[in-house]
């Protein structure tokens, strides 16, 4: 593997013993990858956040460290809302532990931007080179920005965060950015909700694993292309997708598919994965909620008021800017709560069932939540939290 003179002293420790240590782990990631060198990237989102996933090794992790971010750098969600922690129900000895990581993070430059949606702050564009680590974010970055990232670990995107670089291999390189399977939907609705995308991403993601899939049969908008990418980064290792004619670089580049797999999908298997019923509490916001969505769900729940909680999720930069919406939203009883999400906030774990309108949602609350998890339509949602 290439390095060069900045990066052998950095290996070498001329810039601090963190830089160095970080730069042995990207050096290691790389030769495991085969990767030729290093490539400086314009940011990073770093997940491992939350207390309830990293605990208190990942927070004494981070505690040793020393040194500043190199680039732009967001946190994934933690653990719960900074301000509104105790109105969430959480512990203080959780808000305690999980004020300590995001000190850490703090320490080293990582901005308290909480989210896994970053893109709506601005901070990527087509053809950046990334070191992004959530599997939804990463997902939209590659697919629909049309940016480079591989799926990183916590550590090694705050590794790459510290250092500016990131080793070149997988999504980094075009030529490994071509479509390996064509799914073809048959006679896809012309207006579903987006829920309906995240559920297609949901069923289609262990059919394709690994490999990059190619979309035909359908005309997403923005909102739908997040959650059907949700949806596959769950159920399966999707971190890069293509709709013919919608995802940037089908436009760009000429992909020959004639030579590969094609998996058939009907509407009605899409349909099967929805599940609604009677719930105990209902959760949308998975991946953060677009500034579209937060005026959709003001829109269906005015003049109403939620009978049980219906909790919503952002990022803190999209609720500052939507302020009329979330207001409209708490006005019905319902909370829009930035900086964490239903999964790694230990705050939804009383619940014994959650409707959720995000295929992403319906595969990961029950291992990480513990109840049961049922997929419906926003509207759904809103009926079964007003009703
Ligand atoms: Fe985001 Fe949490 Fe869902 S990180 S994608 S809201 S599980």
């Amino acid at each position: 593997m290439f390095l060069d003179t900045d990066d052998e002293k950095i290996l070498a420790g001329e810039y601090g013993e963190t830089r160095q240590r970080m730069m042995e782990l990207l050096v290691a990631l790389g030769k495991v990858f085969d990767a030729e060198k290093m490539i400086p990237i314009s940011s990073a989102q770093v997940s491992g956040a939350s207390y309830k996933t990293i605990g208190d090794w990942g927070l004494e992790w981070l505690q040793g460290l020393d040194a500043r971010v190199s680039v732009p750098a967001v946190l994934n969600p933690v653990g719960m809302a900074r301000d509104r922690w105790q109105e969430m129900g959480i512990s203080s000895e959780f808000a305690d532990k999980q004020n300590q990581i995001i000190s850490a993070f703090q320490r080293l430059g990582v901005k308290l931007e909480c989210t896994c949606t970053p893109y709506y702050l601005n901070m990527v564009q087509y053809g950046d080179h990334l070191a992004w680590s959530e599997s939804s974010a990463v997902s939209y970055a590659n697919s629909v920005i049309g940016a480079r990232t591989n799926r990183e670990g916590g550590p090694g995107a705050l590794a790459a965060a510290l250092v500016g670089k990131t080793p070149y291999y997988g999504l980094h390189i075009v030529a490994n950015r071509r479509p390996e399977v064509v799914i073809q939907v048959a006679d896809a609705p012309k207006t579903q909700d987006t829920a309906w995308y995240g559920a297609l991403g949901h069923l289609v993601g262990p059919l394709v694993g690994t490999r990059i899939p190619l979309f035909t049969g359908i005309r997403p908008s923005r909102d739908q292309l997040k959650a059907l990418g949700a949806g596959m980064a769950a159920t399966g290792a999707v971190a890069l997708y293509h709709v013919d004619e919608i995802t940037p670089e089908t436009r760009v580049f000429h992909f020959d598919t004639t030579t590969l797999e094609a998996i058939p999908v009907e509407p009605a298997s899409v349909d099967a994965v929805f599940s609604s019923q009677e719930v105990d509490a209902v959760a949308v916001g998975c991946p953060h909620c677009s500034p579209d969505e937060l005026t959709r769900i003001a829109g269906l729940l005015k003049g109403k008021h939620t009978k049980k909680p219906f909790i919503v999720f952002a990022a803190k930069g999209v609720i500052s800017a939507e302020q009329e919406s979330v207001a409209l939203i708490e006005k019905s009883g319902a909370k829009v709560y930035a900086d964490t999400c239903m999964v790694v906030s230990p705050a939804l774990e009383r619940f014994n069932s959650l409707m959720v309108n995000s295929g992403k949602a319906l595969a990961y609350v029950p291992n990480l939540c513990g109840g049961t998890a049922h997929l419906a339509t926003l509207e759904e949602c809103v009926a079964e939290a007003t009703r």
